[in-house]
């Protein structure tokens, strides 16, 4: 008998790392979206949350609406997404605004229809049989999943931690590095292990911070993101 595990049975299908972002139109807060029309243009974080006028999910878009900024510096397009109605996110986006006097500047989509929800793989049954997990997606600007988290109801995601990924990514990208742990920009990045007995060898000669042939780590420009 064979230990082999068919990844895709009695699952739902799950988006995975470097695959192209499942595309699809739907209605939102700010007219219609097509995800793909953001590739070649812009970054998406793409989150969902389990339902409107819920208080956990009101944290989120407020921490959402606090750094909408800094996610636009970085050329990212915001979108949330829920199985609600489009006038139930309309009267919560204007319920935060009355409660908190916080404006929601990103589309809301509309997913009663549960496409985008079947896509992505947001439905955790064991989790809740109807109400979307919180699920987040950072795509790029070549339309590519390149990070995701799926977190239960209970537990609102750190907005300011989703920034930091999009942020090290770009710098990933950009400089041909990897960040170290908990790297925000600013600090030094890790610079890519040799891959030869000879390029090893001489790896504690090119002006890295090196502890080891292995593990090197430099300074970037200080508008190295930008
Ligand atoms: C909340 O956002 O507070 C929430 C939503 C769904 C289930 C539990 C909590």
């Amino acid at each position: 008998m064979t230990n082999s595990i068919d990844v895709n049975a009695d699952f739902p299908r799950i988006p995975r790392i470097n695959e192209p972002a499942p595309d699809f139109e739907a209605n939102s807060t700010q007219g219609p979206i097509k995800l793909s029309s953001y590739t070649g243009k812009k970054w998406v974080v793409l989150f969902a949350h389990p339902a409107d006028f819920t208080p956990v999910c009101t944290t989120e878009f407020i921490g959402f609406a606090k750094y909408a900024k800094d996610f636009e510096k970085l050329n990212v397009q915001l979108l949330g997404v829920s199985e609600d109605s489009n006038f139930s996110h309309l009267a919560w986006i204007d319920n935060i605004k009355q409660n908190f006097d916080v404006s929601i500047p990103f589309p809301v989509i509309d997913d009663r229809a549960g496409q985008v929800a079947a896509k992505f793989g947001l439905i955790h049954p064991n989790e809740s049989q109807t109400a979307t997990v919180r699920a987040l997606f950072i795509i790029d600007d070549q339309g590519l999943i390149r990070a995701f988290i799926y977190y239960p109801l209970t537990t609102g995601r750190s907005v300011e931690e989703v920034l930091r990924v999009v942020e090290a990514l770009q710098v990933a990208d950009k400089h041909k590095v990897a960040t170290p742990e908990g790297w925000k920009k600013g600090d030094k990045v890790i610079v890519p292990a040799p891959a030869t007995q000879a390029a090893a060898e001489i790896r504690h000669t090119e002006g890295y911070d090196t502890v080891d042939w292995y593990f090197s780590k430099k300074s970037l420009p200080v508008d190295a993101v930008d």
